[in-house]
C-alpha cells in the first residue's frame, strides 16, 4: 500500500491550450492539485471552464488542436510529462489512469454487443488472462449481471450504459479513474446509483476517482476533496466539508448560493451575473474580477495560492491571513 504522505497523483502548473487560428485558447492554465491513494477529488465549475480539457490533458487525449504546453504530472512517482508517447500509450493510458469521457455512454458502438466491445479493449491491450471470466468479473464490479454482455447498446437503459462505460474504463485496473459528467442525462435515482458505484469502487478497490461535474450538490456525495474551476484555473481547493461550510473564494460562494435548496421555502435559483472571460485573451489578474462583488485594486494582479486549512484559495482577500 502506498503511504498516505506520498500522493498518487500530483499535478503542478499544468497548461493545456487549443492552438486555434484566432490564437491560443487557454482552457487549462496553471492547475495545481494532488490526490492520495483511494481519495476522491471533485472538479466543479460552469460550462466551458476547462474541466473536460483538464481530464483529457491528464489522459494525453486532447482533441485537435489541443496541446499540453506546460506543467508536470507525476503518477506514483513516474513523471508522466517526461514519458514518450509510445510509453504513455503502452504503459499508462487505461492501465494506470483511465477516463470515462463526457457522453461516452452515447458513443457505444450500436452494432456490437457489450461483450465484443469489452473483448476488443482487452485484446488491444494484450490481456493475457481468461477473457470471458474477466468480462463477467468487470460487469459484476459495476453492478451488472453477466447476461448483459450479450446485449446491444440499444437494449440497455441509460444507467446500464453508464455502468458499461465505467466497466470499460476499469478493465485494465487503473489506479486513477477520471469520470467526466458521468450522471448527466440520467434521472435523479440513477444518478445517485452511479455516484454510489463510484464511491464503492473507490473504497473497495482503492481507486482514486476524479469526478468532473457542474453539479456541486452531487459531488459532495462522493468527493472528500473539492476543487472549484473558473476560466481554466482552480480558484479554490479544500476538503468537501470546508468548501461547503466555509467557502472562501467569491466564485465558490456564488456557486454554492446558486445551488437550489430543494427543501427550503426559497426556491429561487441564484445565478452569477456576467459571463466568464475569453480564454483566448484573458486579462492579467484574477479572472473572476469583472464579476466579483469584492473586487479591489489588487485583483488586477494575478492572485497566488493562499494556503487554507485544507487546501488553497486564489484570491487577494486572503492575503492578510498569510502574513
Ligand atoms: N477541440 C477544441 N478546439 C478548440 N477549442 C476547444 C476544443 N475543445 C474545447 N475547446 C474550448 O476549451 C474551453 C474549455 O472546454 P471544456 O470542454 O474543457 O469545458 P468544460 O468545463 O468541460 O465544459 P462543459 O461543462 O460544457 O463540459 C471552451 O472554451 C471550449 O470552447
Ligand atoms: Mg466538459
Amino acid at each position: 500500500m502506498q503511504h498516505q504522505s506520498s500522493p498518487k497523483l500530483q499535478v503542478s502548473g499544468l497548461q493545456a491550450y487549443y492552438l486555434t487560428e484566432r490564437g491560443s485558447l487557454k482552457a487549462v492554465d496553471g492547475i495545481n492539485f494532488e490526490i492520495q491513494q483511494g481519495q476522491s477529488l471533485g472538479v466543479v465549475g460552469e460550462s466551458a471552464c476547462g474541466k473536460s480539457t483538464l481530464g483529457a490533458a491528464l489522459m494525453r487525449s486532447l482533441q485537435y488542436p489541443g496541446k499540453i504546453v506546460g506543467g508536470n504530472v507525476v503518477l506514483t512517482g513516474i513523471q508522466l510529462t517526461k514519458l514518450a508517447d509510445s510509453r504513455f500509450n503502452s504503459e499508462v493510458r487505461w492501465k494506470k489512469i483511465a477516463m470515462v469521457f463526457q457522453g461516452a455512454m452515447n458513443a457505444l458502438d450500436p452494432v456490437f454487443t457489450v461483450e465484443s466491445q469489452l473483448r476488443e479493449i482487452l485484446k488491444q491491450h494484450g490481456y493475457q488472462g481468461d477473457i470471458r471470466s474477466k468480462i463477467a468479473e468487470s460487469l459484476k464490479a459495476v453492478g451488472l449481471d453477466e447476461s448483459v454482455s450479450k446485449r446491444y447498446p440499444h437494449e440497455l437503459s441509460g444507467g446500464m450504459k453508464q455502468r458499461v462505460v465505467i466497466a470499460m474504463a476499469l478493465l485494465m485496473e487503473p489506479q486513477v479513474l477520471i469520470a467526466d459528467e458521468p450522471t448527466t442525462a440520467l434521472d435523479v435515482l440513477v444518478q445517485s446509483q452511479i455516484i454510489a458505484l463510484l464511491k464503492k469502487l473507490q473504497i473497495e478497490k482503492g481507486i482514486s476517482v476524479i469526478l468532473i461535474t457542474h453539479d456541486l450538490a452531487l459531488v459532495a456525495q462522493v468527493a472528500e476533496v473539492i476543487s472549484i474551476m473558473y476560466a481554466g484555473q482552480l480558484v479554490e481547493i479544500g476538503s468537501a466539508k470546508e468548501i461547503y461550510k466555509n467557502p472562501k473564494h467569491p466564485y465558490t460562494q456564488a456557486l454554492i448560493a446558486a445551488v437550489p435548496k430543494l427543501r427550503s421555502e426559497d426556491k429561487k435559483i441564484n445565478f452569477i451575473p456576467g459571463a466568464p472571460p475569453s480564454l483566448i485573451d484573458p486579462k492579467e489578474g484574477c479572472r473572476f474580477y469583472p464579476r466579483c462583488p469584492h473586487a479591489m485594486e489588487s485583483c488586477r494582479k494575478d492572485p497566488p495560492e493562499f494556503k487554507t486549512e485544507t487546501g488553497y484559495v486564489r484570491c487577494w482577500l486572503y492575503q492578510e491571513s498569510q502574513t
